[in-house]
């Protein structure tokens, strides 16, 4: 590949039930990714049960607001991303902000939970955290999709 070619990276991006149960809120979001050049490689609505959530958050199971955390998440629809962008793990993280809106509020005012969060477990949205959770996510929400093979295909036109 060309030297000055950058490296995709791809995310999982969500949109958690409160702001969907928002359209001006969801609309914002959309155009948030868009306006910084995320390409939006696969998206869907989707609801998820309980058990859903459990399994998504099993890595939580235990702490204080596991609970609270699985019943919010099958409460209602979401909108899931997968993204691609250079550094998009990174840079969606970075426009979300903080996990604990009120301290999101406090040191990054501009930042989606900030502007749009309502507690720390019901934040807006959710975004992965290393490739290897990119990886995991994106089966998660899209087990029909193949991040290698994307990835083969698509670099070349980057
Ligand atoms: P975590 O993976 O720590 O945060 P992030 O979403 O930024 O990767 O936690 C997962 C979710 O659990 C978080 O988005 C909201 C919920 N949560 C709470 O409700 N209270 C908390 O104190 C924490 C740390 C998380
Ligand atoms: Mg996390």
């Amino acid at each position: 590949t060309c030297r000055c070619a950058k490296a995709l990276q791809l995310t999982l991006a969500v949109i958690k039930p409160d702001a969907v149960a928002h359209p001006l809120i969801l609309e914002a979001l959309h155009q948030k990714i868009l306006e910084n050049k995320f390409i939006i490689v696969k998206s869907k609505d989707i609801i998820w049960r309980r058990a859903d959530s459990e399994r998504f958050y099993a890595e939580h199971k235990g702490r204080f607001f596991y609970q609270r955390l699985v019943e919010f998440m099958s409460s209602g629809p979401m909108r899931a991303y997968v993204l691609a962008r250079e550094e998009a793990i990174s840079q969606w993280r970075e426009l979300m902000g903080p996990t604990k809106v009120f301290r999101a509020r406090y040191v990054a005012p501009g930042t989606i939970r900030a502007q749009f969060g309502l507690t720390d477990t019901r934040n807006t949205t959710h975004g992965s955290d290393s490739e290897e959770s990119a990886q995991k996510e994106i089966s998660f929400f899209f087990p029909e999709f193949c991040v290698a093979e994307w990835m083969e295909r698509a670099e070349p036109a980057f």
